[in-house]
């Protein structure tokens, strides 16, 4: 190149590895490429691009796609030369009832990101996970769940779950410890990422008077198998 030609800069694109991912997740925008905004409760898909890029897996599954936002992740970062691994996905309202199958094949990191209890119906199916049913009920189920995710991980393998806490007549019910009170049946709690919640339905909501503070995040932890 000539000395007096102006240095090409390269785009950023949203397949980069985002260098400053750690254990707060802040993202104000969704980004579009991703999953369906319209689908109750799904989530942006950085936070699960971040820990695909930070823990290279060749065999992925998301057992609860919902509306395929990490399916969409994965297509994107493969069309750009960043993962050329297998995927899998499945959901209930696809056919898939992890409550009463195994995941079909073995994996090197599993991500699931399950209902808040009842917060949202997702389907009248028997098994839904978000039927309305006791906290107690729903609890087991989840770890019915998440023992499946954990028996398709090989060795070393990563499982990360995405949860939120529920307020229920002004108790909060932390759905987070009770998915960290797994540690050991799940593997070993190796990460705490805690991803700031944007443009909740709950938003548009105006409390008079709240005695509590209002819930806007949700956890995510990652337990390895041993
Ligand atoms: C929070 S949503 C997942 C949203 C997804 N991350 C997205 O961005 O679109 C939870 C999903 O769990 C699914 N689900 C509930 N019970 C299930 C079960 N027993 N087996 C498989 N999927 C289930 C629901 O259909 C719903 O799509």
């Amino acid at each position: 190149m000539n000395a007096s030609q102006p240095k090409l800069r390269r785009v950023p694109s949203v397949y980069d590895q985002d260098e400053s991912f750690c254990s707060i997740v802040d993202r104000p925008h969704r980004c579009s490429l991703w999953g369906d905004a319209s689908y109750r409760g799904n989530c942006d898909g950085t936070l699960f691009k971040n820990l695909v890029q930070w823990y290279q897996p060749c065999r992925i599954a998301d057992p609860m796609v919902g509306s395929g936002t990490t399916r969409d992740v994965i297509r994107g970062l493969g069309e750009n030369g960043r993962f050329a691994g297998r995927f899998w996905s499945g959901d209930l309202r696809g056919g898939f009832d992890l409550l009463n199958n195994p995941l079909p094949g073995r994996y090197d990191f599993v991500w699931i990101h399950p209902p808040y209890w009842d917060i949202v119906r997702y389907s009248e199916h028997p098994s839904d996970l978000s039927k309305p049913q006791p906290l107690e009920d729903f609890l087991q189920q989840l770890e019915t769940c998440l023992v499946r995710c954990h028996e398709s991980l090989q060795l070393s393998g990563r499982l990360a779950v995405l949860i939120g806490d529920v307020r229920r007549s002004g108790k909060y019910h932390c759905l987070a410890h009770e998915v960290m009170k797994l540690s050991g049946r799940i593997g070993e709690l190796c990460s705490v990422i805690i991803k700031t919640q944007h443009n909740c339905t709950s938003d548009r909501k105006r409390y008079a008077r709240m005695l509590d503070v209002p819930i806007r995040h949700e956890t995510c932890m990652v337990f390895r198998k041993l």
